[in-house]
């Protein structure tokens, strides 16, 4: 236990009263078939990523209450409400006009915008995000359901006019595809689970999502604004254990897709219990190992502020943090020693205080892995080259440089997902690829330097091997505008406000072998699936 790192944790009292956390009971909060409910069977304690410090030096983590840990009964509760929606197809909700669905998701932006400081907060206390950094997942996420709404506009725009081809007249428009299950991971606890719930529910599927394990308090905050803005059963919110309340969701082959942005492990255990896979559409994003080649002639002040960044930002938990840095070797020690200061500078503290990067982790066994990972390479002849590098206090674990590393070394091939940043070293830039070949993900990368003859075959490789090249910047989702997927066990499906708004649906044809359209123009006035 690192005294210095321990002593940024409060004391119980010391917690400044403006961001002092008052428990209450909106976790016990679940919606079924458009009734919120408050759960009154078996609960857990939603223990936050921040701990207080007592004078005798024992650590408590601070609880924030209650959540409902629902049964399997409520899992299948859920996904028959949402079957009843969507009636085989048939249910109001996947009949509704395109008009009808903007209205109601319009009305759930106006009462979720209300919630925005008090989500922020929340999301602060459970997960440990920089509360900025909260208000800009928030502001983020509803701009993000703004967008959609604008996308899916000028998407149905696109659609309005008839095709003509062979003496077919056509409208060929995007039709939902059934019961939905949708679940995001904790690092982005608001903004994922609304990049998957909100396309899908504005395509006109009736959707089940479960919180992530860490981020179920701020989720539950707004179970008021879906359960007064959609009709019952089109979105279901339950809380839980997942092999209790999912597994029968599976099981039930009433899910016709499933939304996960999480694990492969967690995907492949779900796409299983489902009795009709090829009924199943998959729509996931995983586990990722988005590499950084810094070549010789790269900038270096450059490299060093977007690996950082790009690493670090959050702890290194996001699937897009750069983690592993391949150097080329005349570059490699003068990168190693910059990025060692400028690590040893990484403001570590409190999601409260101002500018910080670095703070407590919501998972405790996942702390204790990550100071596995630093002693297998030490152990292997790594160092951890900045000062105050990887020591640990409770959820705390200040940011490490870990060089040079090697293939032998697990974090070499690892998702460290935490504020780990190994450098190895390469002689020839094929052995940069070989590694990025030889992964089982195949996400993003980053290059930095600077000749084009170098960079353009470079990214003629690397543009097959991962689905983002990012040149002298860091790997990022964002803009929500650009593809966001991945190869290999990273991706199924591409998630963008435009690619959300198809994976989440089918093109249905209505054809007409009257090349005048005069009945297929007829019924644009009776029809909601062709209105224009
Ligand atoms: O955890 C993965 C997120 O999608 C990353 O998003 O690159 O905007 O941090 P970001």
């Amino acid at each position: 236990m690192s005294a210095s790192l321990e002593s940024l944790f409060p004391t119980a009292d010391g917690i400044d009263p403006a961001w002092r956390y008052v428990p209450d009971q909106s976790g016990l909060s679940l919606i079924i078939d458009g009734k919120l409910l408050t759960w009154d069977g078996p609960r857990s304690s939603i223990a936050s990523a921040i701990v207080t410090r007592s004078v005798d030096g024992k650590t408590s983590p601070v609880d924030l209450g209650p959540a409902a840990l629902a049964s399997a009964e409520i899992g299948r509760a859920a996904v028959e409400a949402a079957s009843r929606a969507w009636k085989g197809g048939r249910g109001d909700w996947p009949r509704a006009s395109v008009a009808e669905r903007i209205r109601a998701v319009e009305a759930f932006v106006g009462r979720a915008k209300t919630r925005r400081e008090r989500v922020a907060r929340v999301l602060m206390w459970e997960v440990g995000k920089p509360y900025k950094d909260c208000l800009v997942e928030f502001d983020r996420t509803m701009r993000y359901i703004e967008d959609t709404i604008a996308t899916l506009r000028d998407l149905d725009r696109s659609s309005a006019a008839a095709v003509h081809d062979s003496g077919f007249a056509a409208r060929i428009r995007r039709a939902p595809l059934g019961v939905c299950l949708c679940m995001g991971p904790f690092n982005y606890a608001v903004n994922e689970v609304y990049t998957l719930i909100l396309p899908s529910l504005i395509m006109g599927n009736p959707v089940i999502t479960k919180t992530p394990r860490y981020g179920v308090l701020a989720n539950a905050l707004f179970t008021e604004a879906l359960a007064a803005s959609f009709p019952p059963g089109v979105i279901n919110f339950v809380t839980g254990d997942g092999a209790t309340v999912i597994g029968p969701m599976m099981e039930s082959g009433l899910v016709d897709v499933l939304a996960l942005i999480g694990s492969a492990k967690t995907a492949r255990l779900l796409m299983r219990q489902h009795p009709q896979p090829n009924r199943l559409r998959s729509v996931l994003g995983l586990g990722a190992k988005n590499i950084a080649i810094v070549l010789a002639d790269a900038d270096l002040d450059q490299a060093v502020t977007e690996i950082v960044s790009g690493a670090l930002t959050f702890n290194g938990q996001r699937c897009t943090a750069i983690k592993l840095v391949l150097a080329a070797r005349p570059i490699a020690e003068a990168l190693v020693e910059r990025l060692a200061d400028r690590v040893a500078a990484v403001p570590v503290g409190m999601p409260w205080q101002d500018g910080v990067v670095v703070t407590p982790m919501p998972d405790r066994g996942h702390t204790d892995y990550l100071e596995s990972l630093v002693r297998d390479a030490q152990a292997r002849g790594g160092r951890v080259v900045n000062q105050g590098g990887a020591e640990r206090a409770a959820t705390l674990l200040s940011p490490a440089v870990l060089y040079p590393v090697t293939p032998e070394m697990e974090i070499f091939s690892v998702e460290q997902f935490g504020p780990l940043i190994p450098v190895g070293v390469f002689d020839d830039v094929e052995q940069a690829l070989a590694v990025i070949e030889g992964s089982p993900v195949g996400q993003q990368a980053a290059i930095f330097g600077k000749d084009p003859k170098v960079i353009g075959p470079l990214v003629d490789h690397l543009a097959n091997l991962v689905c983002r090249v990012n040149l002298n910047t860091q790997c990022r989702r964002g803009p929500d505008s650009f593809p966001f997927t991945g190869r290999k066990d990273s991706a199924v499906g591409t998630l963008s406000l435009s690619d959300a708004l198809r994976v989440f649906s089918i093109r249905s044809v209505v054809a007409s072998a009257d090349a005048g359209a005069g009945l297929l123009h007829e019924i644009e006035g009776t029809s909601r699936f062709l209105a224009v």
